[in-house]
């Protein structure tokens, strides 16, 4: 029996058994979801500061199962997880007790199951309000000068806060001062209070501030406990003597004292000041301002306390009455030419009794009221008066006296050490030396004004003028003596022009007839005098005639004319403006002697007979020849015919072709643009002159004819304008070369 129970019994094991292993097997197929999650925020998503906050997390999960499956529960503030929790109710919560500002954000959770996850949206919360600031104090009692420190914390927040103080005065409730500062890592700040005068008793008020999100929450306004103040020392105080009416004259005393109502070892300083400028100061408890009384000492008195941080002001008006007015002092006139009467009379308005003292420069001129002198330039200057009544001096408006000396003819003059060269600057220089400065000088050209100058001493004027020719200066100069302008004398300026454009010319005629005079002119068309004239002959160095004139031309002569004057001239004029410069010079003309038609015919006569006298000879040579060889008579009588036919008067009865030939030929020389034409004449001229002598000869008699002339021509040409070509020839090219 035992055995069939105990079979039994194993047998409920294994069923049981495979149950389990079913119920296991059908639990792996079972199907879940996740249909919702949702957040609730109690009591809102407005929490007031302080109140108890639960965040729920609501999921909603189907399943084929009969329990619900374990899943897992994230909660986040602003995307940072802060609790986890697994779980198999539907609804996980979060207790957040007393919820500040910082709690405020964006709260959202998640559900995990298995593999499957799901997220709420965020819910926004934010903690409305902040709790009232504590406020302590580190003393209840100050000293003025003294600094209270203020600790206002807010010990539930964090930071950052940003906090708030204000200094009341109790009994008016007006805000003194008012603190605020952020701190960025403690929940309190404390400040420092400064207690000033007429700080009497003191509340200060605390506000924390801090910031969510976009928003700021404020907190109530807390009050510390209150602190009484207590005073250094008094207000000051003014004693003035005398008292009532204080008149010009009086000893015045303004004194100013304070009370020290805490017992410290040093007294703060006492200044009086009158409007910026301090009168008095002591360190001694009193200060004192003492002094004889004047209406300039009217007025609007301070006296200040000051020790480190406490300033104590009070201020007096204080009156005093005049005992007389100012004194004017009063003038005929304030420009006075020398010699005139200077008056000058003090008065005071009323004419009281006083005695009088009247002042030029600090230094007294007069006792009396009235001072009358004749002026002098000395006179010039700043006077005053002061009048005088008891020990009450009063000066008076100053006075300002010119006085006016004449002033001097002005000297003109320039600075005469070199003569003054055409187109040179020069000065002239104009000075009074006597007379009162500032003076006007006008400078006078050919009595039109050129410059003008103000001097303010009486040192020459200095003008800068520009010549071109001799002119006349003249000063002017007036200053502040009423006379009229006074002229100075005149000042001529001579001025030397230098030499320019020198020309040479021949009188009359270039061509000069052996015998007759020769003249040239050397000519400037500017130029000072004395100018030094030198002639030049040729290509000699140095000049042949040398003067020294004040005329723009100089001549040179020579009365009878020889070959030797034959040649090219030029000269040079120069004057003192010319040193040191290149020495003009003129043209080059050119001279020429020529002998008288009665030498050359002479000369012609002479040749033509020798000529004559060799034919002869030569002709009975050749006859006596052919009549030795021949024997026959030949006729003597032919050859002497043409002989006496020659025309031997021809050069004697028109000598101007021979005179032009003269011409043409120095022409050409000396100047080939003037007289081109006779250059072809001339050998043309010489041809007609000697073909008229004739040669007999045995040839046919046409033939000799022209073989004759050419011949003779030829020979006069060597003799006499051959040798002269060459030599002129020779002397153009060296001058060309010059
Ligand atoms: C806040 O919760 C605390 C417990 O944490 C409780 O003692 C208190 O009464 C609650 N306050 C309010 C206002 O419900
Ligand atoms: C849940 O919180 C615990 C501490 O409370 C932490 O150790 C664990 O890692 C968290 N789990 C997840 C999944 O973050
Ligand atoms: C100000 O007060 C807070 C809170 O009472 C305290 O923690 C802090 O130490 C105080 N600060 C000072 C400087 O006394
Ligand atoms: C005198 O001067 C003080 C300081 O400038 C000023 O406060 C006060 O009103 C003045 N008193 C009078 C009477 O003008
Ligand atoms: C000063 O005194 C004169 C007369 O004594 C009075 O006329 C004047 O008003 C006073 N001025 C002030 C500022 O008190
Ligand atoms: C002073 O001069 C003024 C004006 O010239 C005159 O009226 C007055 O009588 C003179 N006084 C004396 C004391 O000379
Ligand atoms: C003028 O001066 C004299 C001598 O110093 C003096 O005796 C007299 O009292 C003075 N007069 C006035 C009005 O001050
Ligand atoms: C030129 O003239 C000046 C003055 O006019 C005279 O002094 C000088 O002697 C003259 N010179 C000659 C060379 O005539």
């Amino acid at each position: 029996m035992q055995s069939q129970w105990l079979q039994g019994g194993k047998m409920w094991l294994g069923i049981l058994l495979i149950l389990l292993l079913c119920s296991s097997l059908e639990g792996q197929e079972n199907s879940f979801t996740i249909n919702s999650i949702r957040m609730n925020i109690l009591p809102g998503s407005k929490v007031p500061n302080g109140w108890n906050m639960t965040l729920q997390c609501i999921v909603d999960v189907s399943t084929t199962s009969q329990v619900t499956p374990r899943h897992l529960v994230l909660f986040y503030k602003d995307d940072v997880m802060f609790h986890n929790v697994s779980s198999m109710e539907n609804t996980e919560s979060f207790f957040i007790p007393q919820a500040r500002v910082y709690d405020s954000g964006k709260y959202k959770c998640t559900v995990v199951l298995n593999s499957k996850e799901k997220t709420t949206p965020e819910y926004e919360v934010s903690v409305k309000g902040v709790p009232r600031p504590t406020v302590t104090l580190d003393k209840k009692e100050v000293i003025e000068g003294e600094v209270v420190t203020v600790n206002c914390s807010v010990p539930e927040e964090k930071a950052p806060i940003y906090f708030k103080i204000e200094k009341l005065e109790l009994s008016t409730k007006k805000v003194k001062q008012t603190r605020e500062k952020n701190s960025r890592n403690k929940n309190f700040m404390t400040m420092e209070f400064p207690i000033e005068e007429r700080d009497f008793v003191l509340v200060f008020h605390c506000q924390a501030m801090i910031v969510s999100g976009f928003q700021v929450e404020v907190s109530e306004s807390a009050k510390s406990d209150l602190v009484t103040v207590r005073e250094s020392f008094s207000i000051p105080k003014f004693h003035i003597s005398p008292m009532g009416m204080i008149t010009e004259g009086d000893d015045l005393h303004i004194k100013c004292t304070i009370q020290m109502t805490h017992l410290s070892q040093t007294f703060p300083e006492i200044i009086i000041q009158k409007d910026k400028a301090i009168v008095a100061h002591s360190k001694h408890g009193e200060a004192v301002y003492s002094v004889m009384a004047l209406v300039e000492h009217s007025g609007n008195y301070t006296c200040k306390v000051e020790s480190s941080r406490i300033s104590k002001v009070n201020s007096i008006m204080v009156n005093i009455t005049e005992l007389f007015s100012k004194p004017n002092l009063e003038f005929s006139s304030t420009r006075l030419d020398q010699g005139e009467n200077l008056n000058l009379w003090c008065t005071i308005p009323g004419a009281p009794p006083a005695n009088f003292t009247t002042q030029k420069g600090g230094v007294t001129v007069t006792q009396a009221q009235n001072f009358t002198k004749i002026a002098s330039q000395l006179d010039s200057g700043t006077y005053t008066c002061t009048a005088a009544v008891g020990n009450v001096l009063k000066e008076s408006n100053a006075v300002q006296i010119a006085v006016c000396e004449m002033l001097s003819q002005p000297r003109i003059f320039h600075d005469t050490r070199s003569e003054v060269i055409k187109g040179q600057t020069i000065e002239i220089s104009c000075q009074s030396i006597n007379g009162t400065p500032p003076i006007t000088y006008h400078l006078l050209k050919e009595e039109k004004i050129l410059k003008s100058y103000n001097k303010s001493s009486n040192s020459p004027a200095i003008f800068k003028d520009n010549l071109t020719n001799d002119v006349k200066y003249q000063c002017r100069a007036d200053n502040c003596h009423s006379t009229s302008e006074i002229l100075s004398e005149v000042l001529l300026v001579k001025v030397i022009a230098p030499v320019d454009e020198v020309q040479l010319f021949v009188l009359e005629k270039e061509e000069v007839e052996s015998g007759k005079q020769v003249v040239l002119r050397c000519t400037v068309k500017e130029g000072s005098g004395p100018i030094s004239y030198s002639f030049y002959r040729g290509i000699e160095g140095k000049p042949f005639y040398q003067n020294t004139l004040n005329s723009t031309e100089a001549i040179w002569y020579k009365t009878e004319a020889s070959k030797e004057e034959e040649g090219h001239y030029y000269c040079k004029a120069s004057n003192r403006a010319n040193l040191g410069k290149s020495i003009p010079q003129s043209n080059i003309v050119t001279v020429r002697v020529f002998l008288p038609p009665w030498k050359k015919g002479l000369i012609a006569v002479v040749v033509i007979g020798v000529i004559i006298a060799i034919s002869i000879l030569g002709v009975r040579c050749y006859f006596l020849r052919k009549a030795k060889a021949k024997q026959m008579p030949v006729e003597m009588s032919r050859p002497a015919a043409p002989l006496l036919n020659s025309n031997n008067e021809k050069p004697s009865s028109d000598p101007s072709p021979e005179a032009n030939s003269h011409y043409g030929y120095s022409e050409d020389v000396g100047n080939h643009a003037m007289k081109p034409i006779n250059k072809n004449k001339e050998p043309l001229n010489s041809n007609v002159e000697y073909t008229e002598v004739e040669v007999s000869s045995p040839e046919p008699h046409q033939a000799l004819e022209t073989k004759g002339t050419e011949t003779v021509y030829s020979e006069i040409r060597k003799a006499d304008p051959g040798f002269m070509e060459n030599r002129y020839s020779r002397t153009e090219s060296s001058l060309d070369g010059t």
